[in-house]
């Protein structure tokens, strides 16, 4: 008999290929992250049906700044339209909203509303959604690092006492737990300056597949393919 599935803790998703997905249609890009939304509801669906704690998103990169004006307010209605059509789902679901990024950066009036829906999602207990948004790898460890040296410059932390746990402290969201599993969509074999910290040990996991496309059963494979891998390294003695 096959085991039944232990999904990982927490599953990270840098969500790509909205733009070829539309391009392939020949319709504008908008459509391919509309289209990504509708793959966002499925993902965040299945991933409370299986089990998983955490799903942190990569909705919007420190590079997504540079995209076309039109296309970032686009992307941004999209966003603060998902979420506040959703909120009522993610309160039934017992589903906590938050985000890590440079919000500080992005429109004033999707942040407030999104913090006012983190708020009414804050007791929900079965999964939390991550919300990646301005956010870099690179830019969370530099303002680690800022942060550090503030409490270093007031003699509240002596430079000796950063090791790593110090450090983790300081990141976006230091109680979450690393990734488990990151899942890229796509087919580009890159991190893109997604959680650079949190996945020194996170299992990568690549599908050609374009985003829009990705389905419950895709995320299953995953998480297989991510069983298999465990249990090679981690279970040897379990299994017995
Ligand atoms: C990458 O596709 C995707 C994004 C830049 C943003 C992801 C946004 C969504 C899935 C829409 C809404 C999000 C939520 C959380 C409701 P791309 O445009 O880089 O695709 P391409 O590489 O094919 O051009």
């Amino acid at each position: 008999m096959q085991d039944a599935l232990k999904p990982p803790h927490h599953i990270a998703v840098i969500m790509d290929g909205n733009g070829r997905w539309a391009q392939a249609r020949g319709l504008p890009r908008g459509l391919g992250h509309r289209a990504g939304a509708q793959a966002v509801r499925r993902i965040v669906e299945a991933c409370c049906e299986v089990g998983v704690k955490v799903l942190t998103l990569y909705a919007f990169s420190w590079e997504n700044r540079d995209r076309p004006p039109a296309e970032i307010r686009e992307l941004m209605g999209l966003l603060e339209e998902f979420i506040r059509r959703e909120t009522p789902t993610l309160l039934a679901n017992q589903v906590r909203l938050r985000m890590i990024g440079r919000l500080e950066e992005l429109p004033a009036d999707v942040v407030d509303s999104l913090r006012r829906v983190m708020e009414r999602t804050a007791h929900g207990e079965r999964m939390t959604l991550v919300l990646a948004l301005g956010y870099g790898g690179r830019q969370e460890i530099v303002d680690v690092a800022r942060r550090l040296a503030e409490q270093v410059r007031r003699g509240l932390v002596q430079p000796e006492q950063i090791d790593e746990a110090a450090f983790a402290q300081q990141l976006y969201a230091p109680d979450l737990p690393d990734p488990d599993l990151l899942i890229r969509t796509s087919g580009e074999q890159r991190l893109s300056n997604f959680l650079l910290w949190q996945s020194s040990y996170t299992e990568l996991y690549v599908t050609p597949k374009l985003w829009p496309d990705f389905t419950k059963d895709d995320l299953l494979d995953a998480i297989a393919e991510y069983e298999r891998r465990e249990r090679r390294f981690g279970r040897v003695a379990a299994r017995g």
